[in-house]
């Protein structure tokens, strides 16, 4: 399939693009980079071709800003008359940092939901109806410590978070318009860490990280002095945060499965959670770091963070289910593969 990726240099966007391209899909990438680094697509190129899977023509990319509706539209209109039109997209674009999400959220919701709106309007008028949309286990009402399923309280409460549920209810509205003419996924990840196991693709984030994967690798590197470990009075197994860790390639995988079971099956609107169903707290983490890499981590410990909570961990029955998707990587794995992107990419793409 044509398939146009939004975001798609970014973390999991790249990862996914490179998924999408090993599995003999074609991909269109458009993306500000305002927040990625357009190397990481040539490093997925570099990939295919050491692979031998240079199957197709490489990734074709657009640098724009999707809340321009002109230039989306020029690029559906230009593959219409090719002759080989974009058949679905995978819609990662959108800022995602929390913190700044509550200091700016006229610009969340501008940049996140705004240019959904362009998207979907492009995609209804050129037919295309199928899409794969980035969102976001942050959107729950987390409760009693249980596994969230699908169904649970929608509860955001940060604007990017409120953005993420915007995006889902437009899309949901889209769906019942027309039920027979629209396929929608949304995936809403968990805590999606690690990298590509060649240390060619990983995360890059710009200035202090505030998630605690790339802080970790920054730590080990010496690019950090200490690790601070946000609260261990959590009512958790040792005190300190439980997440569902998820390697980004099992997540990349996840949205190729979802594609396809989608073009795959009857119109639908369907809400995925993608996560390992097994929580992690910040301890079990740094200490599977630190054991699997041989290095020392200096840490010490804070206050709770604002807005944080104790546990979140997915139910990913139901993803295991229709995608017929198993994550496999471990959380040794992903402690491996970051620290090797960490350690060849210093800098990130540069
Ligand atoms: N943590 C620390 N120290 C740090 C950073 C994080 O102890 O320096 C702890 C947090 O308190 C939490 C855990 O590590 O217990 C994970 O924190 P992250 O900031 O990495 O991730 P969050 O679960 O808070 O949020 C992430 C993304 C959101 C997304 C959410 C979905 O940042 O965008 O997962 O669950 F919505």
């Amino acid at each position: 399939m044509k398939i146009l990726v939004t975001g798609g240099a970014g973390f999991i966007g790249s990862h996914t693009c490179l998924a999408l391209l090993e599995r003999g899909h074609e991909v269109i990438v458009i993306d500000s980079y305002v927040n990625s680094n357009s190397q990481s697509l040539q490093r997925v190129v570099e990939l295919l071709n050491s692979n031998n899977l240079n199957r197709s023509t490489g990734i074709e990319t657009c640098s724009a800003d999707l809340r321009d509706e002109k230039v989306l539209d020029q690029l559906f209109s230009a593959h219409e008359k090719l002759g080989k039109s974009i058949e679905a997209v995978i819609h990662f674009a959108g800022l995602k940092s929390v913190n700044d999400s509550v200091h700016n959220p006229l610009k969340y919701w501008d940049v996140n939901v705004g240019s959904s709106i362009n998207l979907l309007s492009v995609m209804n008028r050129y037919n295309c109806r199928t899409i794969v949309f980035s969102s976001s286990a942050t959107i729950y009402g987390f409760s009693n410590n249980k596994p969230i399923k699908e169904n649970t309280l929608i509860k955001p409460i940060n604007p990017y978070g409120t953005t993420k549920v915007a995006i889902e209810q437009l899309l949901n509205d889209l769906y019942n318009s027309q039920p027979d003419k629209w396929r929608i996924a949304n995936l809403r990840y968990f805590n999606p860490i690690g990298a590509h196991h060649s240390g060619m693709l990983g995360e890059a984030p710009i200035g202090v990280p505030s998630n605690i994967f790339p802080y970790i690798t920054q730590v080990a590197a010496g690019v950090r002095d200490e690790f601070t470990i946000f609260g261990n009075d959590w009512p958790t197994k040792d005190g300190t945060g439980v997440r569902d860790y998820i390697h980004v390639m099992d997540l990349a995988e996840g949205h190729v499965l979802a594609l396809e079971y989608l073009v795959n099956n009857q119109n639908q609107i369907i809400n995925l959670n993608l996560g390992t169903g097994k929580g992690t707290s910040v301890l079990e983490l740094l200490n599977t770091f630190k054991r699997v890499n041989n290095i020392n981590i200096p840490l010490r410990f804070s206050s709770r963070r604002e807005g944080d909570c104790g546990s979140v961990v997915a139910d990913n029955s139901l993803a295991a289910l229709c995608l017929e998707w198993t994550p496999e990587r471990s959380l040794e794995q992903m402690c491996i593969d970051g620290w090797k992107w960490q350690s060849l990419n210093p800098k990130g793409y540069i």
